[in-house]
């Protein structure tokens, strides 16, 4: 989705824009552009395409004096790609620059208007409303127009604006949309995220919805609608820059894939004490968890994933039924939740806007609610009742690996945490609590048993389709395996639970078809191994994911890919390891962009 970054101090602003511009490159864009003031001059630069081009036009920010600017990369939704929707957007009389993300809705009706009272519009997208409404409500003061205008807009915007009037200064506000400022000696800085700032600071101030901002050089001021100051103390960032560097790996996302056992690590370390597991972020009794009649988990994309799998940990510990719904469904199905409903949202970047409107409709019904969330301050962090941060590290690639992974790791500790305060789980809590501490030296193994990925990958990757097919917590990974394919590789792959074949897709199945089997259950293996008999007969080649020494799946598949022993409920965390790279090598077989697939945004922050 989109990015902005501002800056004002006593550098050249440019090149400081467009360093934080790449850093939001990986967020998903197509067109991108600056605004640098100087003196009391505006100068306005945009692209389409890749930043690059931003930075060949501009001659790496050189060409472009200034103190102080806002910078925008853009995901089209309103109007085409191109330089004149890019932004910045100026006002008819080059006083005012804008960046915009988010999405204003009622942005038609104040087209009119602003139309109706002569200004001119040069572009299709929603924001340019918004530096018409400023240069509107200007009468000198700049806090007073940025408020002014706030109070038409309808929907979503994190806003950068300077104007001509004001030099050294950059504005802010935030609704709905991610906006941190990063304070530093002599400058400041605002931006979506915190990867675009760490190089220059690490002293961060999380914008709330509501808030507004005034940087100069010396003071990052926050502001409310009613134009009072709020103190806001910084909070510093701990981990370091090279977190978000490739770190000598070609591709982000090779990185986060070997980075996983570390980061699962992160995950488990500070929850157990006295070897058992501790949640400090919760207070559960366990009269709390015997009034929890379903769990509800909902998220979006792969983090959606991470509940189908984490479920069956839940379900088989708690003994509470626990329902999985996507944040798009759920937002709009009137669901049956009440004050005995446990939700628990899932969310990498803790800003998608349809698991924001999942968990505000979850609330207002009276639900407890638990945020998994891997970015610290995002908005379904600050939303929820209690947040259980992953600790996962900064995550670029657009594709989410140990994002993932690390949000079934909390659900699967979740479960073991309220087994134990149900009473369930007396005598196998230690037991339970090893397997979780196993994880990050198994997901180890599963890198390290399959440097076949990468073969395999060259024989598979000219395939029109892949099937994954898998039951139980082999189906829930099944479905994020072949999310990974598709959205890396543009390779069509579709996940079916295994017993269903025989309901329509083995239709499909012909000669040489590959199929993906995930056979990681002892207890349902036999079942799996039927289906996977049935697809070989009818020409199937069958690439079988499942335990080194599994003698019954090794003699019928093709080829293989493996995972060390482990028990089937804390199986998909692993599981999902080869699978990742398969789906890397494929991609990069294929050629594609990796880290930024065509049409794919890392944090969806529109519906
Ligand atoms: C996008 C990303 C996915 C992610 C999904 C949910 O589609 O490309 O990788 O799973 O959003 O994102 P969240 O930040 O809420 O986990």
């Amino acid at each position: 989705m989109c990015g902005i970054v501002g800056f004002t101090g006593k550098h050249n602003a440019a090149p400081i824009l467009l360093e934080g511009l790449k850093k939001l490159e990986y967020r998903g864009y197509d067109s991108a552009g600056i605004a640098v003031m100087n003196g009391s001059e505006i100068s306005v630069d945009k692209v389409t395409g890749r930043i690059s081009n931003l930075c060949e036009k501009t001659r790496d920010g050189g060409a472009v004096p200034g103190l102080c600017g806002i910078g925008h990369t853009r995901w089209a939704t309103h109007g085409a790609p191109t330089e004149e929707n890019a932004h910045p957007h100026l006002s008819n009389d080059g006083r005012f620059a804008v960046v915009h993300n988010g999405i204003i809705e009622n942005y038609l009706a104040l087209r009119e208007e602003l139309t109706e009272a002569g200004y001119r519009f040069e572009s299709e997208t929603d924001t340019e409303v918004i530096v018409h409404l400023i240069e509107m409500y200007y009468k000198g003061s700049m806090r007073e127009a940025l408020i002014n205008t706030a109070n038409r807009l309808h929907g979503s915007y994190a806003l950068g604006v300077i104007c001509s009037e004001d030099p050294g200064k950059i504005y802010a506000a935030r609704e709905a949309s991610p906006l941190i400022l990063g304070v530093g000696p002599e400058e400041n800085f605002f931006a979506s995220d915190v990867t675009a700032l760490v190089n220059n600071t690490r002293n961060m101030i999380y914008l709330e919805d509501g808030e507004f901002a005034e940087l100069s050089p010396d003071a990052a001021r926050v502001f409310d609608v009613t134009g009072q100051d709020i103190r806001k103390s910084p909070v510093r960032i701990t981990w370091d820059v090279q977190a978000a560097e490739k770190g000598g790996y070609d591709h982000f996302m090779l990185k986060e894939i070997m980075e996983q056992p570390g980061a699962v690590k992160a995950t488990i370390a500070p929850r157990i004490k006295d070897g058992r597991v501790f949640f400090e972020e919760l207070s559960f009794s366990r009269p709390d968890l015997q009034n929890i009649r379903k769990i509800i988990i909902t998220a979006c994309g792969s983090a959606y994933h991470a509940g189908c799998a984490g479920r069956y940990a839940l379900e088989k510990l708690c003994r509470i039924p626990v329902e999985i719904e996507l944040a798009s469904e759920l937002r709009y199905s009137d669901p049956l939740i009440d004050e005995h409903t446990l939700v628990i949202v899932i969310s990498q970047s803790g800003e998608t806007a349809d698991t924001i409107a999942a968990l505000k409709e979850c609330r207002e019904r009276g639900a407890k609610t638990i945020a998994i969330v891997n970015v610290v301050g995002s908005t379904i962090a600050s939303l929820a009742d209690s947040t259980i941060y992953t600790w996962a590290g900064p995550e670029i690639a657009v594709a989410t690996t140990k994002g993932y992974t690390t949000q079934i790791t909390i659900l699967y500790m979740l479960a073991v945490y309220f087994s134990s305060i149900l009473g369930y789980i007396a005598g196998a809590e230690v037991a339970y609590t090893d397997e979780i501490q196993q994880l990050p030296s198994r997901i180890q193994q599963a890198i390290d048993l399959n440097p076949s990925a990468e073969a395999l990958a060259k024989k598979y990757h000219r395939s029109k389709a892949l099937f994954f097919i898998g039951r139980n917590t082999d189906y829930a990974v099944a479905l994020e395996g072949a999310l990974k394919m598709k959205e890396i590789s543009y390779v069509h792959s579709e996940a079916y639970a295994a017993g269903e074949l025989k309901h329509g897709t083995i239709a499909l199945i012909e000669e040489k078809q590959p199929v993906i089997a995930l056979c990681c259950n002892h207890a349902i293996m036999e079942k799996t191994l039927s289906n996977i008999v049935e697809v070989k007969s009818r020409g199937a080649k069958v690439l079988a994911l499942t335990f080194r020494n599994n003698q019954k799946i090794l003699s019928v598949a093709d080829d293989l890919l493996f995972i060390p022993d482990v028990d089937a409920v804390f199986s998909a965390a692993i599981e999902i390891v080869p699978l990742q790279l398969l789906a890397y090598y494929v991609a990069r077989e294929n050629g594609c962009d990796i880290d930024k697939p065509k049409n794919l945004a890392k944090s969806v922050t529109v519906e």
